[in-house]
Formats: C-alpha cells, structure tokens, sequence
C-alpha cells in the first residue's frame, strides 16, 4: 500500500497537507501522521474516509523520536511514496536577547528532525518517490531579528537541493518550498503579529493554495517551489543582488 508520511501535521500547513493529499496523489492509501498533539491528529484521521491513518504523537525534538519511528518502519516496512517535512517554528527576537531553549528548538526541529526522519524514511522510498521539504522565503537573505529562524531555513533549501541531485539515479526529488509569510499557529507562537513591521507589510500567502503548488510541483518533480508571484521574484532579486545590500531589507 502507498503511503505519505507527513510531520507537523496537527496544525497549518501540514494540516492542509493532508487535507489534499489525495487530490494530487490518490494512489496513495496510507497515511502516517506526526505531531506532539495526538487528539489533534486523531481527529483529522476521523476527516479522512476510505484511507488507512496511523497516528504517531511524537515530540520531534525529544529523546525518543528517532527510536520510535524506527520501530513502526522496521515493524511495517511501509511503501512511502511521499514525505512531507513540515513540522518547524520560529521565533522573533535579537539573538542576545531570546531565550536559548528556543533558539536551541529551532534547530533541533527544523535541522535535526527534518534530517533525521529524511535519513530513517529514505530506505522505504521507491523509484517516483517524492519528498517535499518545507523551507520558506527567510532561506533566501538572512533575517536579522530572525537569524536563528533564517539560518535553519537556509540548511532546509540548501539539504533540498543537494539530495534532490544526489536521489536523481533513484528517480526520487525533493522539493523545497519557499512561502511567505502564513496566518497559522506559527505566527502566533513566534510572537511575531504586532511585533515586526517587515511582517505587518508583507503580503500573506493562502496556505491552501501553497499547498495545492507545492503539491503539484512534487509531482512533477521540481527542485523549488516558491508561492506568489511577489516572491518568486524577490527569491530572483536575492540570487543576483549583494545579500549586503538586501539584507537591511530583510530585517525584521
Ligand atoms: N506560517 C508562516 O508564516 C510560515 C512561513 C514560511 C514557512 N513556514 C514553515 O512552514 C512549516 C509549517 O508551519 P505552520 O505555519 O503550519 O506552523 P504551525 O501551524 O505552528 O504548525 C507547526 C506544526 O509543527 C508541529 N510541531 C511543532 N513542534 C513540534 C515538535 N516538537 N515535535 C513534533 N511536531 C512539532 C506542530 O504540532 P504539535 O504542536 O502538535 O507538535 C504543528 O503541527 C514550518 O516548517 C514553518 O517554518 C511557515
């Protein structure tokens, strides 16, 4: 049976995700869901009919995750044909000012974790397997008053691309996705509503249309994949002006 294995998926954008899954790929009867909080991803199984779902609560930024998730793929040998990597935060904050537990968070959640389960699914991918990483615009310049944040989102793009080339013979892609910013839990978490005026000015993205997009994208096997035409050209503008000069910009 064809499986997805999504992370973050109790919330936002992974909620999304496995909302419309089956739209882009309804070959895929399995679905394996990861978050810390369990009834939140029981409840979304109870939306998914005509769909097997394996709930796994688990803090991917814990002790234990990496043995557990072990298990259940040892124990299953699931057929993953498709990987969503969206579980992440981000705080906002001066770096000698924020708390070091949540700058220490941000990279064992969006570096750690992200390699970790890429790493143990990996060897449960068949050729057409697809990986979408969710990155964001922040990986384009790095962002002052978010630089820990920047700085990880930076890894997940620069990850992406190399094991997109790297998983080319195996006919798998991996596919990094660059939205602005979205009206989720993550802006609230992050203290960043109020508190930021590059934020209060940016346009937002849908996150139901980043998904579609980035969905579709996968599917074709694109390498990136940035929602709005706003920052399809801002992430242009970053590859050919002076990250010196963009990164005044890019404070936020
Ligand atoms: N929202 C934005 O403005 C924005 C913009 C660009 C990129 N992104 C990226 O998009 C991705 C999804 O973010 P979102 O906006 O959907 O945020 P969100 O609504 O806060 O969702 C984050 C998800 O990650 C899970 N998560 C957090 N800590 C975890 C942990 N320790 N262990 C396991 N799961 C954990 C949460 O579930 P539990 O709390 O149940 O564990 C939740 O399902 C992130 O990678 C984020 O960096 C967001």
């Amino acid at each position: 049976m064809k499986t997805a294995v999504i992370t973050g998926a109790s919330a936002g954008l992974g909620q999304e995700f496995v909302r419309q899954i089956q739209s882009v790929f309804p070959e895929i009867q399995e679905y394996w869901l990861m978050a810390r909080r369990a009834d939140r991803l029981a409840s979304l199984a109870e939306t998914l009919p005509g769909v097997t779902v394996k709930v796994l609560p688990l803090d991917l930024t814990g002790p234990d995750y990496i043995s557990e998730l072990s298990l259940a793929l040892e124990r299953d040998k699931p057929e993953v044909s498709l990987l969503v990597g969206c579980a992440g935060c981000g705080y906002l904050g001066n770096f000698d000012e924020s708390p070091l537990e949540e700058q220490l968070r941000m990279l064992d959640l969006n570096i750690r974790a992200l390699t970790a389960v890429t790493r143990l699914v990996l060897p449960y991918m068949p050729k057409g397997g697809r990986i979408i990483h969710i990155s964001s615009i922040a990986s384009f310049v790095p962002n002052p008053r978010m630089t820990i944040y920047s700085a990880t989102k930076s890894f997940v793009s620069a990850f992406s691309r190399g094991l997109h080339e790297e998983l080319k013979p195996r006919g798998i892609s991996v596919t990094a996705v660059c939205p602005g910013p979205m009206d989720t839990e993550f802006i609230q978490l992050g203290r960043i509503k109020g508190n930021s005026k590059t934020f209060d000015v940016l346009p937002y993205c849908d996150p139901v249309q980043v998904v579609h997009g980035a969905l579709t994208a996968a599917k074709k096997g694109k390498a990136v994949y940035t929602p709005k035409a706003f920052y399809k050209f801002y992430r242009v503008l970053s590859a050919l002006i002076p990250h010196a000069i963009l990164i005044h910009a890019a404070k936020t």
